[in-house]
C-alpha cells in the first residue's frame, strides 16, 4: 500500500537533508520510499494522497524508557509529594504488591491502553521494562507480556530488592543473575539495573549487567536519579546503549559520557513529578554528550506518557532548543535503543511519522498541553 503525503509545510528529517519546506514523503509497504520537494514528488498510480495543507511532519517519537507493566497507581504518593514529601524509591514495592496480585488479562488490558494513549500522542516505538514482579515467575510474566507488544523489552529484575530479601540483598542479586535471568532472557533484548543508594550498589549493578551481557542482552542503566554515584561511569565502561535519569551528574560523569557511545536519556517527567531540579541539558550537549528524551512512564516517579510534554519541559527548563529536543525525542531515542531504522524520515527507514496540526515543530513547546498530534503512521499504517 502506497501513501504520498504532500504539501508538507515543514518536514523534519533528522538526516543530512535537515528540515525541508514544501516537502513530500512517499510510503511504500511500511517503509519510506522517497523524500523530497513536493514539486518533485513521484506520481504513483493508485497511491493514497494525503494533503498536509502546509502543516509540519516529524518522525514518530521513540520513547526509549518506560515501565508499563504494572497494576494500581500511586496518586496518593504524588499528592503527598506535592505537599512537601520527598520521592523515595521504596514506593516501588507497593506497585510490586499490586502487580503480583493482577491477572495477565488485567495487565494486558492496561498495556493496550497505554499503547493507544502513546500512539495518539505520536509515539511509534516504545521500550518497556519489567521490574514490578521481582520473583522469577512474576518477572517472566512481565517480560512475556511486554514482548507481546514491543521488541524493545528490558529485563529489570534489579529494580529494587524486594521486601522478602531486604536482609540479604546479595542473595537477591544471585536470584536475578541466575534463575530469573534464565527465565527472562528469551523475551528480552536489554538488561537494566537501578544503580542508586537504596537500590543496587555499583558492584551489584556490575554483576547484574555482566550476567545479562553474558546471556546476549545489551546493557542500559538507571543512575544518578537521586544523588551522584558510580552508575554513569559503570554504564560507560560496559558500553551501555544508554544511561537514564542523570539528574545529578558530576563533571567526571559528563566527560566520560562525552567520550563514549553511551547516550544519556533525560526523563523530565521525573523531575516534574518529584520536584527535583531539572538537569542542565545545555551543559551536556555543549560538552558533546548525546542526549535522548523519554517519558519513563511509571506510577511512581513519572506518570506521563506524553513526549510532547517532555519536549516542552526540555525546551522551557533544560536549555534545549526546540530542534534539539525534537531530535532527542526521536533520533536520540533511536540511538538509545541502538536502532538505525527509526527516528528519522529517510528512504529505507520505517514509515513512522507524525502530522502535527501546526506549521512547525516549534509549536510542540510553544503550545504546551495542546494535542497537536493529528495523524500518526506506524509502519506505514495510519492512525487518527
Ligand atoms: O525510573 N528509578 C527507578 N525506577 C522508576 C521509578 C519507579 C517507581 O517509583 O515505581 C524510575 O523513575
Ligand atoms: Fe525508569
Amino acid at each position: 500500500m502506497n501513501t504520498l503525503i504532500t504539501n508538507i509545510g515543514e518536514l523534519t528529517t533528522n538526516t543530512g537533508a535537515g528540515i525541508l519546506d514544501d516537502a513530500a514523503v512517499l510510503i511504500d509497504d511500511g517503509r519510506i520510499a522517497w523524500v523530497g520537494a513536493a514539486a518533485d514528488a513521484p506520481s504513483v498510480p493508485g497511491a493514497e494522497v494525503v494533503d498536509a495543507v502546509g502543516r509540519a511532519v516529524i518522525p514518530g517519537f521513540v520513547d526509549s524508557h518506560s515501565h508499563l507493566v504494572f497494576a494500581g497507581d500511586r496518586a496518593a504518593e504524588f499528592e503527598a509529594r506535592m505537599a512537601g514529601q520527598k520521592y523515595a524509591a521504596g514506593g516501588i514495592r507497593s506497585t510490586v504488591a499490586a502487580t503480583r496480585a493482577a491477572t495477565d488479562e488485567e495487565l494486558r488490558r492496561r498495556l493496550r491502553g497505554f499503547m493507544d494513549e502513546m500512539l495518539a500522542q505520536g509515539t511509534t516505538t516504545v521500550e518497556i521494562k519489567s521490574g514490578y514482579g521481582l520473583t522469577v515467575a512474576d518477572e517472566e510474566r512481565l517480560v512475556r507480556l511486554a514482548a507481546e507488544i514491543t521488541t524493545e523489552v528490558t529485563f529489570l529484575g534489579a529494580h529494587v530488592v524486594p521486601a522478602e530479601y531486604a536482609e540479604r540483598p546479595d542473595e537477591y542479586v544471585d536470584l536475578v543473575t541466575g534463575p530469573m535471568l534464565d527465565a527472562c532472557a528469551p523475551y528480552s533484548r536489554w538488561i537494566d539495573v537501578f544503580c542508586e543508594t537504596g537500590a543496587f550498589t555499583v558492584e551489584q549493578s556490575r554483576r547484574v549487567l555482566e550476567a545479562g551481557i553474558a546471556r546476549g542482552l545489551m546493557p542500559r542503566v538507571h543512575a544518578s536519579q537521586l544523588r551522584p554515584g558510580g552508575g554513569v561511569r559503570l554504564a560507560v565502561e560496559l558500553d551501555a546503549a544508554s544511561v537514564d535519569h542523570g539528574t545529578y551528574l558530576t563533571d567526571d560523569d559528563v566527560a566520560a559520557l562525552a567520550a563514549s557511545e553511551t547516550v544519556l536519556t533525560l526523563l523530565p517527567g521525573v523531575e516534574f513529578s518529584t520536584r527535583q531540579p531539572y538537569p542542565d541539558a545545555r551543559r551536556l550537549i555543549d560538552a558533546g554528550v548525546t542526549v535522548a528524551l523519554a517519558c519513563d512512564t511509571n506510577p511512581g516517579s513519572s506518570f506521563t506518557s506524553s513526549m510532547p510534554f517532555c519536549i516542552a519541559i526540555a525546551v522551557r527548563d533544560m536549555g534545549m532548543t526546540p530542534v534539539e529536543a525534537l531530535w532527542a525525542a526521536t533520533a536520540g531515542g533511536a540511538r538509545a535503543l541502538r536502532r538505525d531504522d527509526i527516528g528519522m524520515i529517510a528512504p529505507g527507514a520505517r514509515a513512522d511519522l507524525v502530522l502535527l496540526d501546526a506549521p512547525s515543530h516549534v509549536h510542540l513547546s510553544y503550545r504546551p498541553g495542546v494535542p497537536l498530534v493529528t495523524r500518526v503512521w506506524k509502519d506505514g499504517v495510519s492512525h487518527g
